[in-house]
């Protein structure tokens, strides 16, 4: 694996300052997952459904949120790899390694739609609200299913707009809004792109439709 730099054109920028403000991206998850946070979040790492020993991409990793979860479910045995745009965040993923002194999670700057990984290695790949707000999402989905050995499996975790009238209207703020302080590109299916690439496809939905979480397989070599 090597560490590529990448410029702000990969998300970078905008995510260097959320960095920065760490209260701030709480303060807007809060309202982003309706007080549900915790528990969505482990819905979407609980779809990758990881054994010890197991190795795991994460795609956008921003400040490592996802890392203790991780951690504990693939043991001191597996490894944890994360991969971030922005060089901010991964300082902060970086001091949180180091706090916990896990030596066998890495956070590596690069931009995840051409992750800095040797192909097919990894036993799970997880994307936590990181997929719609890189330039390319369905690129991400390619990359998750390139970075898969054969039946390993995918989760990511993403919000959408408001699915269902009358909700729909407060799209008309909200997507403007997003796009500009999280690089947000809600036009992307992401769903639609894991359901072509992957096989035993699941898309459950929470907080009205604005959230989803998709999980899929990566064929084995004899299905594809
Ligand atoms: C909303 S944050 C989510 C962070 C984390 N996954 C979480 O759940 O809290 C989105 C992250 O995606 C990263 N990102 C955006 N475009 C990227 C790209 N092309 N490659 C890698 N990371 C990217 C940003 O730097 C940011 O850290």
């Amino acid at each position: 694996m090597t560490d590529r730099p990448t410029d702000s054109g990969h998300g970078g920028g905008v995510y260097d300052w959320w960095s920065r403000h760490p209260r701030l991206l709480d303060a807007f998850y809060t309202v982003v997952f309706a007080g549900r946070e915790a528990s969505i979040r482990r819905r979407a790492v609980e779809a990758l459904d990881l054994s010890p020993g197991d190795r795991v991409l994460e795609l956008g990793s921003g400040p490592g949120n996802a890392f203790a979860e991780l951690h504990d479910r693939v043991g001191n045995g597996g490894v944890v790899v994360g991969v971030d745009a922005s060089a901010g965040m991964t300082q902060r993923a970086t001091d949180r390694i180091r706090a916990h002194g896990w030596e066998n999670v890495h956070a590596i700057r690069g931009d995840a739609t051409r992750p800095p990984v040797i192909g097919q290695q990894f036993d799970a790949v997880y994307a936590a609200m990181s997929l719609s707000a890189m330039p390319h999402p369905v690129g991400g989905v390619t990359a998750a299913h390139d970075a898969l050995r054969p039946g390993g499996q995918l989760a990511v975790l993403d919000a959408q707009p408001f699915q269902h009238w009358p909700m729909k209207l407060l799209n008309l703020v909200l997507v403007p809004l997003f796009r500009a302080t999280t690089n947000w590109e809600p036009e992307a299916n992401v769903p639609a792109a894991v359901r072509d690439r992957f096989v035993d496809v699941d898309v459950r939905e929470f907080t009205d439709g604005t959230l989803f979480v998709a999980s899929g397989r990566r064929a084995d070599d004899a299905e594809s």
